[in-house]
């Protein structure tokens, strides 16, 4: 992309409205715009990282055996009748009436609609285990939806289902998603941590948030600081086999991790003092495993090996896809602006031209540029005649990790100016070098 032809309305002055760093950086990088309070467009930049966000998520999924699909954004009130939970939802619900005066709702979740389509089709338990997930919009009326897209009212999240026979097989996909949403997040260079948490209104026995640590989270936590420690990285994990996963989870929540709603003074008292941490976290993912919860009310039944109708046990799983990109950038972030991981970056590397309307400076950028896109990378290309000071501002709060400065004076020598943004480092580097370093930097992702 040529910068002079993007859409990137970087604004110069801090927005007041903003209260937290992510707010702040995502209106001043031009990624969003806020229409109504919650609610909000996707400007180009931050529909990039939307995406490469929910691409990763879809692979993970994927990886893990899970099966996307789409369900729509609303939903029959009737099937929420059925389970109870139309009433019980509460003002979070967006209620809506369509012409014919049928109640209708804006999901906030999907176990119902899952739930019927699961029991509509399925009929043995020789189709178990599924698990199907989609990522879709939700709408909750939160009372104060703040921060931006962290707590936003229409809001893009991965939610998925698993249906099994027995609860060992379903206790098996709850360990399944643990592991894969453990990947799904450091592939994004972010760590969350699994905590024991409290089921809400999803109901169920066993839950747990995935809580990324940062000064602006909303929810408390307590944890041992071991836990920190603890990294998937790129073990291949066999998601198949009961054993391997279950033995993952256990690495990852044995040693204390709590939300302030399960917290308990006495444990936390039993880990070292010195490792023990009250900090801020934010909620960007949670599991439940809920048993027959749904489909012993809605009639999601399978014949059994013996013959006999048989309830599916179920649990339901949530990535905050959109709260991501807020969480990734608390966690990412100078007085500058924006830190992209190389995972989830908007353009792989950004090409400054020191000196516009010079034949061999443009000349050099475009190679550059034509040399990235044959290797299947995206840059951003600074192609504006504008000052250098402006354009390096620029690069800084939209974050790009990589950026190659090119001006008259390196090209007398042969070399362009390749810098980090996390570090600050720059390095002087023929272009060809250049490219193959931050080629290798991307193949090693
Ligand atoms: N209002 C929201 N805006 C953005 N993301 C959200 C919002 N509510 C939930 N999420 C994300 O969706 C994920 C799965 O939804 P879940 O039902 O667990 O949310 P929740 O526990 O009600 O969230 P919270 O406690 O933050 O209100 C959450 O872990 C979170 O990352
Ligand atoms: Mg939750």
């Amino acid at each position: 992309m040529r910068l002079s032809r993007y859409f990137l309305p970087v604004l110069k002055e801090t927005p007041s409205e903003a209260q937290i760093v992510s707010h702040r950086l995502m209106l001043r990088a031009g990624m969003i715009r806020q229409q109504a309070a919650g609610i909000y467009s996707w400007l180009p930049l931050g529909y990039k990282v939307l995406k490469k966000v929910e691409q990763i998520v879809h692979e993970e999924q994927q990886r893990a055996g899970h099966i996307p699909l789409l369900m729509p954004t609303l939903q029959s009130a009737d099937l929420w009748r059925e389970s109870g939970r139309y009433d019980d939802y509460g003002e979070e619900m967006l209620r809506i009436t369509d012409r014919h005066g049928r109640d209708m709702l804006y999901g906030p979740t999907n176990e119902e609609m899952i739930t019927d389509i699961f029991r509509s089709y399925v009929r043995s338990y020789k189709d178990l285990p599924l698990t199907l997930y989609h990522i879709q919009w939700k709408f909750r009326d939160e009372v104060r939806p703040r921060f931006g897209v962290m707590r936003g009212r229409e809001f893009l999240m991965k939610d998925g289902y698993n249906f099994d026979l027995t609860v060992e097989d379903a206790l098996h996909a709850y360990n399944r998603h643990l592991v894969s949403y453990i990947r799904t997040y450091e592939r994004m260079g972010l760590q969350a941590i699994p905590m024991r948490a409290d089921s809400g209104p999803i109901g169920g026995d066993d839950t747990h948030e995935f809580l990324v640590l940062a000064d602006t989270g909303e929810s408390e936590v307590f944890y041992d600081a071991a836990v920190t420690d603890i990294k998937l990285g790129k073990r291949e994990i066999d998601y198949d086999s009961h054993e391997a996963c279950h033995a993952v989870m256990e690495e990852f929540t044995s040693l204390y991790a709590r939300t302030d709603e399960t917290h308990d003074a006495a444990l936390f008292e039993q880990v070292p003092e010195e490792r023990r941490r009250v900090a801020r976290g934010i909620e960007v993912g949670q599991i439940f495993f809920f048993g027959t919860k749904y489909s012993e009310v809605m009639g999601a039944t399978v014949q059994g090996p013996d013959g006999k109708p048989t309830p599916v046990q179920m649990g339901s799983h949530g990535i905050g896809v959109s709260r991501l990109l807020g969480a990734l950038i608390e966690a990412n972030h100078d007085d500058k602006g924006i830190i992209w991981p190389e995972g989830v970056t908007p353009f792989h590397v950004g090409i400054v031209n020191l000196k516009q309307g010079d034949a061999e400076a443009d000349g050099a950028c475009e190679a550059l540029y034509k040399s990235f896109e044959a290797l299947g990378l995206e840059p951003l290309y600074d192609d504006r005649d504008e000052r250098a000071g402006g354009k390096f501002a620029t690069m800084d709060i939209i974050g790009l990790p990589w950026r190659i400065t090119v001006g008259p004076r390196g090209l007398k020598n042969g070399v362009v100016e390749v810098t980090s943004r996390r570090t600050g480092e720059s390095e002087e580097l023929t272009p060809e070098l250049a490219i193959a370093k931050i080629a290798k930097i991307y193949a090693d992702l």
